[in-house]
Parts: structure tokens; sequence; C-alpha cells
């Protein structure tokens, strides 16, 4: 924790170097953002990101994994920090096509993110395979919190 999120990648290269170093993902024309704040919304994001992820070209089984880890995220939000906002797009490196989400809000945040991430943990009653689910369901997962601040989640899933 404590580390920011690495985000818009493409635009804190140096100008001076116009191609990618390798291993840096690129960012694909069109990001999408979805202000969150009903449940409403939550079928909204899982509706947009599965048709981002369509326009990509994943496939129909990795659609339905990234509308559930979508609809996960959605959820949370609206739960636990009543608003916040989806972030969605396409992103490219080393010629593998992928997608981002990024969720985020400015809501409690989470006293322990470990915990949070066990199977079962939930503060509401829930199921508490939420983030666990996401984690398992996405390629890579990164979650910064901090208690009054907020939480981002950002996840990526890479087209096989
Ligand atoms: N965006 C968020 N803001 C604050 N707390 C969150 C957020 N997302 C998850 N949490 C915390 O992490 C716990 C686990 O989340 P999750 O795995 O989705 O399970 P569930 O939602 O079923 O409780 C939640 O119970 C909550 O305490
Ligand atoms: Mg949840």
């Amino acid at each position: 924790m404590g580390r920011e999120p690495r985000r818009a990648v493409a635009s804190d290269r140096p100008a001076a170097a116009p191609r990618p170093e390798a291993g840096a993902a690129v960012v694909v024309p069109g990001e999408t953002s979805i202000p969150v704040r009903s449940d409403a919304d939550v079928v909204l994001a899982r509706r947009r990101g599965r048709e981002l992820a369509a326009t990509l070209g994943f496939g129909p089984t990795d659609l339905t994994l990234i509308a559930t880890a979508i609809s996960e995220l959605t959820r949370n939000i609206v739960l636990y920090a009543e608003r916040g906002q989806i972030v969605l797009k396409g992103i490219e490196r080393n010629g593998k096509v992928g997608i981002v989400v990024v969720a985020r809000d400015d809501g409690p945040g989470i006293p322990n993110v470990p915990q949070a991430l066990e199977s079962g943990f939930s503060t509401s009653g829930g199921l508490g395979l939420g983030l666990p689910g996401v984690r398992r369901l996405t390629d890579e997962f990164d979650i910064v919190s901090e208690v009054g601040r907020g939480t981002t989640v950002t996840v990526k899933k890479w087209k096989r």
C-alpha cells in the first residue's frame, strides 16, 4: 500500500521517447468513465465492460468473467462507498490486447486489505467472495485503499 496505482501509462512516458519501453502497457483509444451511485449503474457498468471487451475480441467465457468482475467492484462501491467511478479501457502490451478496469471511490477505505481479500470476510453480512473472486478472475489485480480517503481497485485481463 502507500504506492500510487500506475495509471495513464501512455502519458507518463517522456515525450522524447515516443515508443513504449518493453513491457509497458499502451492505452488503446477509447476510455469509458461511468459514474456509480446506484444499482442501475452496476448494470450499466457491467454492460459497458462487456461491450468493450467484445469489441476487443474477448471470447464468450472471458466476457462473462469480465462482466462478473465489474459487477462485484461496482457493487462494492455502491454498498461501501455510496458513490464512485468505473473506468474501462482497452490496452495493449507486447502485442497482446487486454482490458483494464479501474474502480475508484472516495469512501471510507479498507482498514485491513489482506483481510478483505480473504474468502468469506465481509463487514456487511455478505458472502465475502467479491474481492477474492475478482482477483481470481483477472490476470493482474491491484488495490490501494486508505481509511478516510477511499479505495482504488485496478484489474487487467489479457486476451488469450
Ligand atoms: N470500495 C470499498 N470501500 C470500502 N470497503 C470495501 C470496498 N470494497 C470492499 N470493501 C470491504 O471489503 C470486504 C470484502 O469485500 P467483498 O469481497 O466484495 O465481500 P462482500 O461485499 O460480500 O462483503 C467488504 O465486506 C468491505 O468491508
Ligand atoms: Mg462485495
